[in-house]
């Protein structure tokens, strides 16, 4: 499996008996999400191909097309994360060849060779592409007497690498032919035809059920039926899943931004998550595991799911007794195994299920036999489906390229997951205490919803700063970690996050009247402690921005240059709380810096790269 090369890039193809156009386009910006920095459509006119691109937003490709009639019942598009060759034009799919439209998400690992080969036999390339050899294999082999689904059928015997590629022919109108290895692709069938998408959410609306396809596979869609196939070109039947409604998901509800809209959604979002996961045992119907022959944890993610698990280890020993460790997928993938005989079960946490380390590490776990935990948002998702287990993370619809609401879900679902362990270890109290923190989170989650005005004025003094501190202890260093890298995904200033009793080995250096110091100081057991470390960064004239409950602002009056105030609630829950004004002080930074809050540079929502 060639997962580590994928590309960000989406997908979205339809046939109807009727003008698909608009229905490309909203596809399209359903797919925007995942990030990308341009964008095409082909589709058939009169028989014939008619291809548009643009450079930037899918919007700048509606204002083109605006001009031109693009009749067509059929189509495919795309929007590209360049990956070989620059953003542009000539780089954006559809490829087109003799006759022949392709979209591509995937690297072409041999494309060099394809390429020689091809323009030995007189194939002329406009791009600098891995993907442009695809549609010339295709209208090869059609010029050879194939019909085109044999001809898509044998780009398995020239391509390697990655590939989910939906594809158009003049010769053969009324069908879209898509075929899958390693990159997610999903069909499906509705009321006004039939699609094909990179992800089961922008369907919604268009048809209820859709069929992931397995690697190998290959469709052909019209727009009144599906047939797949598998590898070996034998018809199969794979599973259906519901496309779940997205509600007001893709709607910003109001709010100028989707990362303001989520940040709001959070109250929703742990009031869902009580009660999927309360009513009953939810955990222990879909958690089959005893945790009282467990070890160890090893818990995998990148970003900001990294930083839930590094809330959630702390919540594993000091509520469940039991020891966790917490790994980069990026490193974990090629860290060399050590066999110390202990019983392991691996957490794999992730918001869209197919970041392309996680999926390797989970591939690597497999192969070491560990069970494998997945707690993923996104439906469908591969991490969902191919985990031993599955949580999901029932968060909704997450567009903002910045994560807010999945990383409070992850930290509410990896919380329960804590206390059904302690409840089986016997942790019976511990267990108690943190399920009934929980039951206030909602609550207290929306009291720091309502902090929002009084961080926009702290927000605007921190816009001017050139780089900026966060720090924390025990359960909140990882806060510190997620709140820095918040403000510099968004706002695009400097920030690390760091433990704070770590600061006089190094970082205190950094310290000047310049340099906000964002501190993470509720009250509990560590605060005096923390206390202690902002007074000697007071001491260097540090400017402290101040995130506490009533007592701790107050035991801390002196020093802080600003107060943001956190509501009281039992220290377990605190790095819970604490998500809130950390997402409301990047965004509320980033609006002051007039940055494109949901689609920040170079970034994109779903890393299936390595
Ligand atoms: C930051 C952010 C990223 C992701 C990371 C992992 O706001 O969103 O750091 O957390 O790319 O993504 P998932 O959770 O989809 O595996």
């Amino acid at each position: 499996m060639t997962r580590d090369l994928e590309t960000m890039c989406g997908i979205f193809a339809a046939v109807s008996d009727k003008p698909v156009a608009h229905i490309l386009l909203e596809g399209l910006k359903r797919l925007e999400y995942r990030g990308y920095d341009s964008a095409g459509i082909a589709m058939l006119d009169d028989h014939k191909l008619k291809r548009v691109c643009a450079v930037g937003k899918v919007t700048e490709l509606e204002s083109r097309m605006d001009s031109e009639a693009f009749p067509g019942c059929i189509g495919i598009a795309h929007t590209r994360w360049a990956t070989h060759g620059s953003p542009s034009e000539a780089n954006s799919h559809p490829h087109m060849a003799d006759g022949v439209a392709v979209v591509h998400n995937g690297i072409v690992e041999n494309h060099g060779e394809l390429r020689r080969r091809l323009k030995r036999q007189g194939c002329s390339f406009l791009s600098e592409t891995d993907s442009e050899v695809i549609p010339w294999l295709i209208s090869r082999a059609v010029a050879g007497g194939a019909g085109a689904a044999n001809a898509v059928r044998s780009l398995s015997d020239d391509l390697e690498g990655s590939y989910a590629v939906a594809v158009l022919t003049e010769a053969d109108g009324d069908v879209l032919h898509a075929k899958r290895h390693g990159s997610p692709l999903v069909a499906a069938l509705g009321p006004l035809g039939g699609y094909l998408s990179s992800d089961i959410s922008a369907l919604a609306g268009f048809a209820d059920e859709a069929i992931v396809l397995d690697d190998g596979d290959q469709v052909e869609l019209r727009r009144d039926a599906i047939a797949v196939f598998d590898k070996s070109g034998r018809a199969v039947t794979r599973p259906r899943m519901t496309v779940e409604a997205v509600g007001n998901d893709f709607d910003k509800g109001g709010y100028p931004h989707y990362m303001l809209k989520e940040i709001h959604d959070q109250p929703g979002v742990a009031r869902a998550i009580e009660s999927r996961y309360d009513a009953g045992d939810f955990i222990a119907e879909q958690v089959t595991l005893d945790f009282n022959r467990i070890d160890r944890i090893r818990m995998i993610a990148c970003g900001t799911s990294y930083y839930a698990c590094q809330v959630a280890r702390r919540w594993f020993a000091e509520v469940a007794g039991l020891s966790a460790d917490v790994e980069l997928a990026s490193e974990h993938r090629y860290e060399p195994v050590v066999a110390d005989g202990l019983r392991e079960a691996a957490i794999l946490v992730s918001q869209s299920g197919e970041t392309a380390d996680t999926l390797a590490s989970l591939d690597k776990l497999k192969g070491l036999r560990v069970p494998t935990v997945g707690i993923v948002n996104q439906q469908g998702s591969t991490l969902a489906r191919e985990a031993d287990f599955f949580l999901p993370l029932l968060a909704g619809k997450e567009i903002g390229v910045a994560s807010t609401k999945a990383f409070l879900a992850q930290l509410l679902v990896l919380a329960r997951l804590v206390a059904h362990a302690a409840d089986q270890r016997g942790h019976r109290a511990a267990a108690k205490r943190l399920r009934t923190a929980l039951v206030a989170a909602p609550k207290a989650i929306e009291a720091a919803l309502h902090n929002e005005s009084a961080i926009v004025a702290v927000a605007e003094s921190l816009a001017k700063a050139q780089s900026a501190l966060f720090v924390g202890r025990g359960a909140l260093y990882p806060l510190a970690m997620e709140g820095a890298l918040k403000l510099k995904e968004i706002s695009y200033i400097h920030a690390e996050g760091f433990a704070a009793g770590e600061l006089k080995h190094g970082p205190i250096a950094l310290v000047d009247d310049k340099t906000p110091i964002v501190a993470l100081a509720p009250s509990g057991d560590l605060f005096p402690k923390l206390a202690s470390n902002l007074r000697e960064i007071a001491a260097r004239n540090g400017r402290i921005i101040l995130l506490g409950d009533r007592k701790a602002l107050l035991a801390l009056s002196d020093i802080a240059s600003a107060s943001l105030t956190l509501p009281s609630c039992d220290e377990l829950i605190q790095p819970i709380v604490a998500a809130v004004p950390l997402q409301f002080l990047a965004y509320y930074v980033a609006v002051a810096r007039g940055l494109d809050i949901d689609r920040p540079r170079n970034l994109a929502k779903s890393v299936t790269v390595e």
